[in-house]
């Protein structure tokens, strides 16, 4: 069993061609904002019939004093393909280490969860770290719930040739909100799978509120496994966000190119950087796309204009110290039990346990 600090690993190299979970925040909710609400992804859109909800983000999102426009939009075709491209980088640490934290405790998770667990994954499961988990705690069912139908049964068939015998049970659904879990995966007990630091694109305002539903999904006595990206020094954390190749930019400035597909755009978009910033007050990476010169343009008719410097917020990527990532836990309604790391102390892979908060003095 680990404890807190002496669980170190090496950190190993590999690729590993991950997807991450892709959170959906709902229309009107701008990148920077407490996600309230969720709502269907739906995904890419064919040239004249554009989203609604796309639209009325892109809209708000340009409107307002500090424009920001929902991450959830990155993900058309390209974008997932640039993501995937993304977890592959050498900047990249997160996919890298997170996949060799799995790798070398995995017997160590397993002797904590025991085996014949439901394994819900939040997110569709389609990374190299999914069947690690599922290998190591020998499951009696595997459930993985996503917002994108497509994504999730494409994964859940690629899982189902990798472990034959699993019962495998998708839920297409909205876990920011508490879900019922189909009664075909039986009532064993529950480890839920949250990798990618993906709770780190959200408030913390907006994590403890997702952490408390999937408390509420999973049920008391249930655990979590979940990889949360640590507060490390900028000239880290920085290049993850912002490559040499260019990717990251690319993958940032694909919703530019996306808005004018889809929602009758003209941006200019070579008038546009990809900007990766540290936020050290946030504690956060910010994504933003900077205008290099006085722009303007119009988006399905309405006219804009932004004078050069100023920019549109796309991303968060919160990082926690130690201690924060066991606060956002427990704030979260889950108690920690265990905790890994690499040598290098760059990424946590937590287990915490629903339990009921006890009375304070
Ligand atoms: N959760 C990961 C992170 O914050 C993956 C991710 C989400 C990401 N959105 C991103 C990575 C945008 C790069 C750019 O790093």
């Amino acid at each position: 069993m680990a404890a807190w600090s002496e669980a170190r690993v090496r950190s190993m190299r590999g690729t590993d061609g991950a997807t991450e979970a892709r959170i959906a925040c709902p229309a009107g909710a701008a990148a920077d904002s407490e996600w309230t609400d969720g709502e269907r992804l739906d995904g890419e859109c064919p040239v004249g019939s554009p989203s609604p909800a796309f639209r009325a983000d892109v809209l708000a999102g340009l409107s307002a004093r500090l424009r920001a426009i929902p991450a959830r939009w990155f993900y058309d075709r390209r974008g997932s393909e640039l993501f995937e491209a993304i977890t592959r980088l050498p900047e990249y640490y997160l996919t890298r280490v997170e996949r060799s934290i799995l790798a070398a405790h995995a017997a160590d998770i397993a002797a904590l969860t025991g085996s014949g667990c439901v394994v819900v994954e939040f997110g569709s499961g389609s990374s190299a770290k999914t069947p690690l988990l599922l290998s190591a705690v020998a499951p009696s069912a595997y459930v993985p719930i996503d917002i994108s139908g497509e994504f999730l049964l494409d994964s859940a068939a690629a899982l189902a040739k990798q472990f034959p015998e699993l019962p495998i049970h998708p839920v297409e659904g909205d876990f920011l909100h508490p879900l019922e879990l189909p009664p075909s995966a039986g009532n064993a007990r529950r480890l839920g799978f949250f990798p990618g630091s993906t709770i780190g694109n959200m408030t913390a305002a907006a994590a403890v509120g997702l952490l408390r539903a999937m408390a509420d999904t999973l049920g008391q006595g249930s655990k979590l496994l979940i990889g949360i990206d640590r507060i490390k020094p900028a000239n880290v954390l920085i290049p993850a966000y912002d490559d040499a190749q260019g990717v990251t930019a690319e993958f940032n400035l694909n919703l530019l190119h996306r808005i004018n597909r889809e929602l009758d755009g003209t941006l200019p978009i070579g008038a546009f950087r990809h900007v990766a910033l540290w936020n050290d007050t946030e504690a956060r990476i910010e994504m933003h796309l900077e205008a290099t010169r006085d722009v303007s343009f119009t988006v399905d008719g309405h006219p804009f204009g932004m004078s050069k410097g100023k920019t549109i917020h796309t991303e968060n990527s919160h990082k926690y110290g130690e201690r924060d990532a066991r606060l956002l836990l427990r704030a979260g309604t889950w108690t920690p039990v265990a905790e890994w790391t690499d040598r290098d102390g760059l990424f946590a892979l937590i287990l915490a346990e629903a339990r009921p908060v006890p009375a304070a003095p």
